[in-house]
């Protein structure tokens, strides 16, 4: 029979935190596992916390195991899970498909049950697989269902992070089915940097690719567009609104990338937005798509439960003012987001009423350079 969907499958979606500092210690993510408890951060829903590359001593123990290395974690992983369960979160780990890992640490080659075991027997709820160092594509597809697998086989729910189409895709397209059906969510694109041009990339190649990969996604498995860099250095104010905003109508897994020890409240007061996170993880687990672009502006839409749609415009100008873009409501939902009437409601930059439209009228939105408006329209 098929093999049946991985684990964790069931998880709307996921909310996490990871730090990209170069040399992970424990005593970092103790740490962010406090301020996540304490701060509001789980309970806006972040409940992950996870390590990246890097975590690993260079070689494996005497019976083949991964190990943490003993300076950096020197209680061990084991202990580290105990430690963010305790905290009601969860603990992600990271390996990699092929002979050795992006930076040169062991890979789970030839060793996917045995991994499985070890992350299972350890508690940890995430496993980000990256894809590195495999020969051939063979390799790779086989090495992304095998650890599918074996995660399932462990019998522990851990949700299963996949970096396949990436590596895929410059060789061939990939098949979006088969990959839901091994992993809960998938990256497509490059990596994200703390940077303008980084985010406008991202939203550049899924607009592009839209046609090949809004249709999958949903409840179990997601694109992954990367994490969010709201909070560092690289963003203005309105471009960590567009991010925000965007990942939301992407319905992007909400990973966060940055220091929370410190981190401004204006950065807190975005990521932890209650009616952003509730359009990005709206049960109905459809992702958006751009409608139209016009000059600098684009208009994407995402259909939420209800009836109701998320609307964001976005002003991809990187000169001048607020600028407005006028549409008329029955470009939104094929006609029928606003038919006969509509509410609709300011969601960012910040919240407001915006009242009644009628089917025929239009909407005209300020929005500034680099920035995004996000709406949310409901039929009445
Ligand atoms: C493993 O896959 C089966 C079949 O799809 C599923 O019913 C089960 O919940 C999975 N087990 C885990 C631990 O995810
Ligand atoms: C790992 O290395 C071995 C030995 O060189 C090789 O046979 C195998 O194909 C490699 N695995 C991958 C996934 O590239
Ligand atoms: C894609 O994968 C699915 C599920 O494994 C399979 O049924 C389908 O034939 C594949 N499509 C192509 C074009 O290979
Ligand atoms: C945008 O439109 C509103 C309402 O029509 C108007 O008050 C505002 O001045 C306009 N903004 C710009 C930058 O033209």
């Amino acid at each position: 029979s098929t093999p049946g969907p991985k684990s964790g499958c069931h998880v709307l979606r996921f909310l996490s935190w990871w730090c990209c500092l170069p040399v992970p210690s424990e005593q970092l993510f103790v740490e962010m596992a406090d301020v996540m408890a304490a701060e509001g951060w789980r309970d806006a829903g972040y409940e992950f916390v996870c390590i990246d590359d890097c975590w690993m001593a260079p070689t494996r123990d005497e019976h083949g195991r991964l190990q943490a290395d003993p300076k950096r974690f020197p209680s061990g992983i084991r202990k580290l899970a105990d430690y963010v369960h305790s905290r009601g979160l969860k603990l992600g780990i990271y390996s990699d498909v092929g002979n050795k890992t992006c930076a040169g640490f062991p890979g789970s080659y030839n060793h996917y049950d045995l991994d499985a075991q070890t992350f299972a027997s350890w508690g940890v709820d995430l496993l980000k697989f990256d894809g590195c160092n495999s020969d051939t594509l063979e390799l790779l597809a086989e090495g992304y269902r095998r650890m599918s697998l074996a995660l399932n086989n462990t019998g522990r729910s851990i949700v299963y992070s996949c970096e396949w189409p990436f590596y895929l895709r410059p060789v061939q397209q990939p098949n979006y089915t088969e990959i839901k059906q091994y992993c809960n969510h998938w990256r497509n694109f490059f990596d994200v940097y703390d940077s303008w041009s980084s985010i406008k990339s991202i939203l550049d190649w899924t607009a592009l690719h839209q046609d090949s990969i809004v249709k999958i996604a949903g409840p179990g498995g997601w694109n992954d567009p990367d994490m969010l860099v709201i909070g560092n250095f690289g963003l203005s104010w309105d471009q960590a609104v567009t991010q925000m905003a965007m990942w939301a109508v992407m319905a992007a897994p909400l990973f966060m990338s940055n220091d929370l020890r410190h981190i401004s409240p204006e950065a807190k007061w975005l990521l932890q937005n209650k009616e952003v996170i509730a359009i990005n993880q709206d049960p109905l687990g459809k992702q958006g798509y751009q409608i139209t672009k016009d000059k600098n502006f684009e208009l994407w839409e995402r259909p939420l439960s209800g009836r109701a749609y998320a609307v964001a415009v976005l002003n991809q100008q990187e000169i001048g003012g607020p600028q407005n873009f006028t549409f008329p409501l029955t470009f939104l939902g094929n006609g029928l987001a606003c038919n006969p009437a509509c509410a609709v409601q300011q969601v960012l930059p910040a919240s407001r009423d915006w009242g009644v439209y009628s089917w025929v009228s239009s909407l005209s939105v300020e929005v500034n350079p680099t920035g995004t408006v996000l709406l949310k329209v409901g039929a009445l």
